[in-house]
C-alpha cells in the first residue's frame, strides 16, 4: 500500500516528508515495532505496544497516547489481508544538532506497511544455513532501536556469504541473531538463551515459550555456549516475519543430522496453526 501515516496524516510514501534536523535521521534516536497482520487481524498487537511501552521508558520518552487507535485506523484504510506494520517513534525534531535533548518533546511517528517473503513448507524442510560472529553491537539491545547499524552490517554478512542469519556470540554466550532470537534442542530439551540486556525480548520468542509449554516440552532460558550450539540436535530462528526457521547449518559445521528435526517441525506447525485460528 502506497498510503503512510505520518504525525497525524495519511499521505502518500512519495509526498512525505520528515525534517533533516529529526533526531531520528541525526542520532537514530528513537525506537520501532514490527507487527505482522495475517488476515487482516494485528498478531499480537498488545504484545508489540507493551514492548514499545518498554523500548520508549528505556529511552526516558512517554508512551504514545491512542496509538492503538491510529495502529486500527491505518489496517482499517488497508486492502490487502496480509503485510507487516512498520512503526517508528523518534523523539522528535530539534532545531539545532545537540546530543543533549529537550524533554517533552513533540515525537515523530511513522507507520507504513511492508511486505517480507514467508517461508513455504518445503523451504522450511529443506532448512537453512546460518555463520556466527562476534557480537559487536552495544550492550542495550533489549531495546528495539531505530539504530540498527551493527545489526544491518551483520546480517548483510550473512547475506553476502549465502547464508539465512548471523548467530552471535558474546564472550562465548549465544546472544541471538542479527534480526531474530535463536533456539536450540539438544536430548529433547529445547535451550534459548534468558533475557537479559544483550538480546530483544522476541515477541515471537514468546509465543513459542508458551506453545512449546502447552505441548508439554521443557524449556530452558539459560545460557548457551557456541560449543553447546555447535553440538546440538536442532537450531531455529525466530522472529514476527518467519515464526520458525531450522538451522541446519552454522558454518562448516552440521546441526545434528544436517536434516530439519522434528522439534523444529512440530514447533513450525503449531505455530502456523496458532496463526492461522488467531
Ligand atoms: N526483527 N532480535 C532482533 C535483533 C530482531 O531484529 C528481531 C526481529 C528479533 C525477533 O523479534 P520479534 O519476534 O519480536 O519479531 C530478535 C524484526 C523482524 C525487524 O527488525 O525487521
Amino acid at each position: 500500500m502506497d498510503e503512510i501515516y505520518l504525525n497525524g496524516k495519511f499521505v502518500s510514501r512519495s509526498s512525505a516528508q520528515i525534517s533533516i534536523m529529526d533526531r531520528g535521521f541525526l542520532f537514530g534516536d528513537g525506537v520501532y515495532e514490527l507487527i505482522p497482520v495475517y488476515n487482516k487481524k494485528i498478531f499480537l498487537l498488545h504484545k508489540h505496544l507493551n514492548r514499545l511501552k518498554n523500548s520508549l521508558s528505556l529511552i526516558g520518552m512517554s508512551d504514545i497516547s491512542g496509538i492503538e487507535d491510529i495502529i486500527k485506523k491505518f489496517i482499517s484504510r488497508n486492502s490487502n489481508d496480509h503485510f507487516f506494520i512498520y512503526l517508528h517513534v523518534t523523539r522528535g525534531e530539534q532545531s539545532q544538532r545537540n546530543h543533549i535533548y529537550k524533554e517533552a518533546m513533540e515525537p515523530t511517528i511513522l507507520i507504513m506497511c511492508e511486505e517480507y517473503p514467508s517461508y513455504n513448507k518445503d523451504q522450511i524442510q529443506k532448512g537453512f544455513h546460518a555463520c556466527m560472529h562476534e557480537d559487536f553491537r552495544w550492550l542495550k539491545s533489549n531495546i528495539k532501536s531505530i539504530s540498527l547499524l551493527g545489526n544491518v552490517m551483520l546480517k548483510n554478512h550473512a547475506s553476502k556469504h549465502g547464508y539465512y542469519e548471523t548467530l552471535l556470540i558474546r564472550n562465548n554466550k549465544l546472544t541471538e541473531g542479527s534480526a531474530s532470537n535463536v533456539f536450540m534442542v539438544k536430548d529433547n530439551i529445547i535451550h534459548t538463551p534468558k533475557l537479559s540486556n544483550e538480546l530483544l525480548p522476541g515477541v515471537t520468542r514468546d509465543l513459542l515459550i508458551d506453545l512449546l509449554k502447552d505441548n508439554n516440552m521443557i524449556i530452558n532460558e539459560s545460557d548457551i555456549s557456541q560449543d553447546d550450539l555447535l553440538s546440538s540436535d536442532e537450531v531455529w530462528c525466530s522472529s514476527s516475519t518467519n515464526a520458525v526457521v531450522p538451522i541446519t547449518m552454522v558454518d562448516e559445521n552440521q546441526i545434528g543430522s544436517g536434516k530439519v528435526g522434528s522439534t523444529s517441525l512440530l514447533i513450525y506447525d503449531i505455530t502456523r496453526d496458532f496463526i492461522k485460528n488467531y
